[in-house]
């Protein structure tokens, strides 16, 4: 069994820690590290595993090494780790959003096997998506393991190029906050008719998650579900009709390629120059 260290404990390193564990991953065999030993105390209470303040420490004990600080530090994380990275050659998995494999080489010195993941929110809850994209170094049996730890917090995904993460970033990266806005927008319409907000959200939220959950487990696509629960002349034909006249698919598609394209500029914002 692999020894994996998260440099960063927040967040997402906790949600993918615990669903490590959850799934019989050996505790022990698990370091985090993070500037603040108080964060790290109550990982250590909660988890039993492995902390300290010291980011080479952590990699000096790891064969996979889980990079999980915000975008923004990335850079300053990576590069005093280089000779440690290089003496080491672990497999390295970035959860960072905006950071492509070019930059992760570049910070790290090159030539690593690299898995650059784009995860999302419902991961916090093990209901994650997650997108992976490995570099020509990766072996098939670290890209074995990467899905292994990915799917630890829900679900994950092979792609084959940047612009497919960035897709990814579109569709599941952001996702959750679509599927807010709409509920939200039902929870506000549904008050409006007369039921209470509590009502109205209430019911909202089991109806999200059914829906889901019929999805998930149909072999119907949604389309499919969607005209099967459609009665000729009914009340749900006459809300999707609303939906159909105001474009609905032109809408998601324009805030999707907005996504994917604020993707791609953040990589660029974020990431080490290009050669
Ligand atoms: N949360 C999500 O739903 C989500 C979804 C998709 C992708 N992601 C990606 O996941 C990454 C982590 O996000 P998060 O939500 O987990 O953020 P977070 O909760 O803020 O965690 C970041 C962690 O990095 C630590 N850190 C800061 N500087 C460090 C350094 N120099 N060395 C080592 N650790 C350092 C922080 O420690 P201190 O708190 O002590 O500063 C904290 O433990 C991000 O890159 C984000 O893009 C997150």
């Amino acid at each position: 069994m692999s020894t994996i260290a998260f440099i960063g404990a927040g967040n997402m390193a906790s949600a993918i820690i615990g669903g490590l564990i959850e799934n019989g991953f050996d505790r022990h065999k698990i370091w985090a590290s993070a500037p603040h030993q108080a964060e790290l105390d109550t990982l250590a209470s909660t988890l039993g595993i492995h902390t300290t303040t010291d980011n080479s420490r952590a990699l000096a004990a790891a064969d996979v090494v889980i990079l999980a600080v915000k975008p923004q530090v990335m850079e300053s994380v990576l590069v005093p780790l280089q000779d440690s990275l290089q003496a080491k050659r672990p497999l390295l998995i970035s959860v960072a959003a905006g950071i492509n494999l070019h930059s992760l080489a570049s910070w790290s010195g090159g030539d690593l096997a690299i898995v650059r993941c784009m995860p999302n929110t419902p991961a916090l809850v093990q209901q994650g998506a997650s997108g992976l994209l490995a570099n020509d170094l990766v072996s098939a049996s670290q890209k074995t393991l990467s899905s292994q730890i990915l799917d630890a917090v829900g679900m994950s995904v092979w792609v084959q190029s940047e612009a497919e993460l960035d897709a990814v970033t579109a569709v599941s990266g952001s996702g959750p906050a679509y599927f807010f806005l709409f509920m939200e927008a039902m929870v506000a319409a549904g008050s409006k008719l007369g039921l209470s907000p509590e009502t109205a959200t209430a019911l909202t939220l089991k109806t999200a998650l059914g829906a889901a959950t019929m999805a998930s487990q149909s072999d119907d696509s949604p389309a499919q579900l969607r005209k099967k629960v459609t009665s000729p002349n009914g009340t749900t034909e006459k809300a999707i009709n609303r939906f159909i006249e105001q474009d609905l698919h032109n809408v998601v598609e324009q805030a999707l390629q907005a996504a994917n394209d604020r993707s791609v500029e953040l990589c660029e914002e974020l990431g080490a120059k290009s050669p």
